[in-house]
């Protein structure tokens, strides 16, 4: 293997995270030599995410499924890849909660189909994009380490953690070069609008009710996406062997919190009153086994990595709350 992780790999690369990591290899990071996206395309995904970067000649765009190892193979002899960056995945957990088949094909199969391609090429490192959600749910103190047990309490959770559990295990066992990060809830521009930062914005575009599962005291960490991609482009750049890295906003809000601040922010950019727009918030049946609170303590990765979150809650949902006025097509469920 080469010193330094320069072509890559990247799954998922349509949807909202990939599509993030994507752009700043691309326009930011100088040892970015070639990046290939394999993804489905399916309803989460949009090319349009791309179009800052789609001529670029280090990119190339596949569209294929990632169990199918034949073309995962082709791919990586053709472009002579370092270093996968799995990002593809069924990603919404209320979805998980109505069909889960869908998330363990993707989610479990999905990685395992990766990893037995990679058994083959020993020489490119794996890198697994998990979420906190693996660990459960926390109480009122306390945060998530890397340490922490795992205890998935939905089904993408579920399919999530089992995927992790298949990338430790070929470590072990296969002796690959892997590494995973657990990172919290993302929030940004290009989001598919299902996701509750979108959703809002959306609704009160049309003056609709706000949506809040239950009393809305779940409590997430929020990270503004740029901050995580950045957190991943820094682990790989130092080849990690087999590190887990856990990435967090350090912004802790309750989602009627995070409502709220949407609302007063838009209030604000139509030069309005919020009070009419906050009393669109509708308190509704709350998600089935909805996890009570996650949060991540990022020491190891500022400590080993020397990373940390650029973007407040404010000044990252300021620049979401403009970018969708801007783009108004992606308000459309
Ligand atoms: N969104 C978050 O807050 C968050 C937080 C932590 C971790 N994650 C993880 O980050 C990753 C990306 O999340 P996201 O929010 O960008 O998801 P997303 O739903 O926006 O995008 C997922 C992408 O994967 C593609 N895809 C799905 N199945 C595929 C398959 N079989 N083959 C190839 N491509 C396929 C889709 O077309 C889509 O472009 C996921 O693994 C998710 O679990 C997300």
């Amino acid at each position: 293997m080469s010193n330094r992780l320069q072509r890559f790999l990247v799954t998922g690369g349509a949807g909202f995270i990939g599509s993030a990591f994507i752009r700043m290899g691309l326009l930011r990071i100088p040892d970015c030599a070639h990046i290939v996206n394999l993804d489905l395309l399916t309803y989460a995904a949009n090319l349009n995410n791309l179009s800052e970067v789609a001529h670029d000649p280090r990119y190339v765009f596949v569209q294929g499924d990632v169990r199918d190892e034949a073309l995962v193979d082709k791919l990586i002899r053709e472009h002579n890849i370092d270093a996968i960056v799995h990002f593809a995945a069924e990603s919404h957990v209320d979805r998980s909660i109505l069909g889960p088949r869908s998330f363990y094909d993707t989610n479990v199969g999905g990685t395992l189909s990766l990893l037995e391609v990679v058994r083959r090429h020993p020489q490119v490192h794996f890198h697994q994009i998990s979420t906190d959600e693996v660990f459960g749910s926390l109480a009122e103190v306390g945060c998530f380490t890397e340490t922490s047990p795992y205890l998935p309490n939905s089904p993408y959770s579920a399919s999530k953690a089992a995927a992790d559990h298949f990338v430790r295990s070929y470590a072990h066992t296969y002796g690959i070069s892997t590494s995973i990060s657990y990172c919290t809830n993302n929030y940004g521009p290009y989001q598919y609008v299902e996701k509750l930062i979108p959703r809002m914005i959306a609704a009160l575009t049309q003056e609709k009710p706000l949506p809040i599962y239950g009393k809305g005291d779940n409590v997430r960490d929020w990270i503004y996406v740029d901050d995580h991609v950045d957190a991943l482009w820094k682990i790989l750049a130092k080849k990690p062997l087999n590190a887990i890295y856990g990435i967090g906003g350090e912004c802790e809000k309750k989602n009627v919190d995070v409502v709220h601040c949407i609302v007063d922010r838009f209030a604000a950019l139509h030069n309005r009153s919020s009070e009419p727009l906050r009393a669109l918030i509708a308190h509704v049946e709350d998600r089935l086994g909805h996890d009570q609170r996650y949060a991540i303590d990022c020491t190891k990765i500022k400590r080993e990595i020397d990373w940390h979150p650029k973007h407040d809650f404010a000044s990252g949902i300021e620049k979401t709350i403009a970018w969708y006025l801007k783009h108004p097509e992606r308000l459309v469920l």
